[in-house]
């Protein structure tokens, strides 16, 4: 590995909580992503200079890479980076990375990873082939997998673009808080469970550790999902990388709002969460009383039942290392709000 390879990972800005976890465990963790992060780079790149810079901007911008780090993590439940974990990793962060130009196209939102959207920086029509061109180089990793993994990746990318499909159109006549779980654990749910199929898949793991690091993997995906939505009510773009108040602007009302509305103390907020908010003023208005709202707290204590249920699921693993850092992972997605 070049040193400037070994830069751009000391470089991701979070380290998951994994920093008590077993040094060993870390050390081969943070090899493949290292691995990771050089097939992502020739995987992506283009000869055509544009397309080139348009389908690295978000590679390079960073992120957490959670979603490899799970699938690397569910190998090291058993015999650890294969060629083939490291392909599945990269996968899971082109299918992730390709939802994101255009959920940022969907959201009207200007920045991500700390830099500007591609949206943003570009237009639309830009973001959303881009997107289209993150989705096949993906097809195209999956497809040296198997037909098994083609299958299970195609699954997953349905399930993912129906939950943001019924999130667009809402929770129509539905309980909304029903609605908003089923939609999370469909948007970012699907495809974190898929992240550690991938790993155990590929690592010797028995059939029902595999259904264990799934039903983990969805768990610990919405709970992530919910984590999100208080972030971008609580945070400020400094820790998160993006704007926030995003999901008040596009009108997309997450759980600490449905349970602030429930709550239905603040009048002025009930008014403020009929709609998308436009103006600046408003949103801070919006986020002001939200963060004071009994509703945040009430979608932090739903974020630790996840939690619990996510360790229940831990269980029938075997006691190891990377059992453990599952664990401190589950942790950090708890932490990361307070
Ligand atoms: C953002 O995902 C979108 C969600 C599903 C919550 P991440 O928080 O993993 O984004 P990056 O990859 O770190 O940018
Ligand atoms: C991200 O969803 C995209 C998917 C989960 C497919 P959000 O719109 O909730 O996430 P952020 O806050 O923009 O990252
Ligand atoms: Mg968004
Ligand atoms: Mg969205």
């Amino acid at each position: 590995m070049t040193d400037t390879e070994n830069s751009a990972i000391s470089e991701v800005p979070s380290s998951l909580g994994l920093d008590d976890a077993d040094p060993a465990l870390v050390a081969a963790v943070v090899d493949g992503l290292g691995k990771v992060e050089a097939l992502l780079r020739s995987v992506v790149h283009s000869d055509v200079d544009f397309v080139d810079q348009a389908a690295l901007h978000l590679v390079k911008a960073g992120g957490k890479r959670f979603r490899p780090l799970f699938t690397l993590l569910c190998a090291q439940l058993n015999d650890g980076d294969s060629e083939q974990v490291v392909a599945a990793a990269a996968a899971v962060e082109l299918v992730h990375l390709a939802t994101l130009y255009h959920d940022d196209v969907m959201d009207e939102a200007t920045m991500r990873r700390g830099d500007a959207s591609a949206n943003a920086r570009w237009s639309n029509s830009i973001a959303i082939l881009t997107g289209d061109l993150l989705f096949a180089h993906a097809s195209r990793l999956v497809a040296d997998l198997g037909s098994t993994a083609t299958r299970v990746i195609a699954e997953t990318m349905s399930e993912l673009v129906t939950g943001q499909m019924r999130e667009t159109v809402g929770p129509r006549d539905g309980d909304p808080v029903e609605h908003y779980l089923s939609v999370i654990a469909q948007k970012t749910g699907s495809l974190i469970a898929t992240s550690g199929r991938f790993g155990a898949m590929f690592s010797g793991a028995t059939p029902e550790q595999t259904a264990a690091v799934v039903r983990f993997g969805e768990i610990i995906g919405a709970a992530f999902q919910i984590s999100d939505d208080v972030i971008d009510i609580a945070s400020p773009a400094a820790e998160s990388g993006k704007t926030p108040g995003t999901d008040l602007r596009e009108g997309v009302r997450t759980l600490p709002m449905l349970y602030a509305l429930a709550d239905g103390g603040d009048p002025r907020l009930e008014e403020l969460l009929a709609g998308p908010i436009t103006d600046d003023e408003d949103v801070e208005d919006a986020l002001t009383r939200l963060r004071k709202s009994p509703g945040l707290e009430r979608a932090r204590a739903t974020l630790d039942e996840y939690a619990t249920a996510a360790y229940a699921e831990l269980v029938s693993l075997p006691e190891c290392a990377a059992r453990s850092a599952l664990e401190l992972l589950t942790r950090y997605v708890v932490a990361r709000t307070r």
